[in-house]
């Protein structure tokens, strides 16, 4: 079986013909075939992933996690910086390849180990086209190695970048990228629970987070309020979104489970639908990719502008 053009046009809610070229180029320069699980070895999926909800190894999301994410992006800065500043060497290593997936509700044997990434970079680039054009400034918080920006300036020119993180070697990183690679990409250190109202955007600016607000749990109140006060342009919030999910559906029920687990981001999509109904913002989509990695969907996508 395989992922074709027409189907990602279905997933991403446009007719085959409207897909941008950049997402077509993707399309045809990777391998989206993947095989249906036999019953067997659909069981030990399952049956795997059970056993991991119920054991302590998925660890819970929070304040206390500062730590954890330093180390791991001081590691990656070290990889960085050996490779010669490939950015190859800043895909993060969360995006685990070789493993089933899921789509459209169920597991997948992907024939391509990175079929995760390459699935998401198709997303990627048809919400940076769809929503970023005219924009000048685009602030990705929690941006992690920076690896979506550098994306985000090859696809769209000229535009200013800036990655925000509470990791002090992800800033590096991301001012490093700037300086290797001629890029107008700038490094702010940034904490969601803690947002920095002294923090001035550009005027015409994007906001993006990218499986990064799912970090906060229930707390995105300090985040939102910012966002409110600051009035970017476009918010793009690509996260796990369990409003999404059907605890009827198996696949999705264990997803639940694994985000409940971990306590990622929960009531943001209902904090912004209150948030319309007393016109204070617009939500201009809300789109489920019906796509993940073994344990849960981190590819939603809410579009919202405050008015
Ligand atoms: C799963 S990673 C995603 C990174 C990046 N957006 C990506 O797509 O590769 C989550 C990111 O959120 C950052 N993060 C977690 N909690 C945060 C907080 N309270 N304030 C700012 N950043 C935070 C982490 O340091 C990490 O870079």
């Amino acid at each position: 079986m395989e992922h074709s053009a027409t189907d990602f046009a279905q997933t991403l809610g446009v007719a085959p013909g409207a897909l941008p070229a950049t997402c077509r180029g993707l399309i045809e320069s990777a391998d989206f075939t993947y095989e249906e699980p036999s019953p067997r070895r659909h069981d030990e999926i399952v049956l795997g992933i059970i056993k991991h909800v119920d054991s302590d190894a998925p660890t819970q999301v929070g304040q206390q996690r500062a730590d954890v994410w330093e180390r791991c992006w001081g590691e990656n800065l070290e990889n960085f910086v050996a490779s010669e500043f490939q950015l190859e060497a800043l895909v993060p290593k969360f995006i685990k390849p070789g493993q089933p997936a899921r789509l459209d509700q169920r597991y997948i044997l992907p024939r391509n180990p990175s079929f995760e990434l390459a699935f998401f970079q198709v997303c990627r680039a048809f919400y940076y086209q769809k929503y970023l054009s005219g924009i000048r400034s685009a602030y990705e918080f929690g941006c992690g190695t920076g690896f979506n920006l550098v994306a985000l300036g090859k696809q769209i020119p000229n535009l200013k970048l800036y990655g925000l993180d509470w990791s002090q070697s992800a800033c590096k990183m991301v001012n490093l990228i700037g300086e290797k690679h001629k890029l107008d990409i700038t490094g702010i250190r940034f904490d969601f629970f803690n947002a920095d109202r002294g923090l001035k955007l550009d005027p015409h600016s994007a906001v993006m987070t990218l499986c990064a607000l799912e970090q906060v749990g229930p707390r995105h109140a300090p985040f939102i309020d910012f966002l409110l006060e600051k009035r970017p342009e476009i918010c793009i919030n690509m996260e796990p979104i369990e409003d999404l999910y059907d605890e009827g559906n198996l696949a999705d029920y264990l997803a639940l489970r694994y985000h409940r687990k971990r306590g990622y981001l929960s009531g943001f999509l209902p904090r912004l639908k209150s948030l319309e109904i007393e016109g204070k913002i617009r939500i201009l989509e809300v789109r489920r990719m019906f796509f993940g990695s073994l344990y849960h969907e981190g590819y939603s996508f809410v579009v919202w502008k405050p008015v």
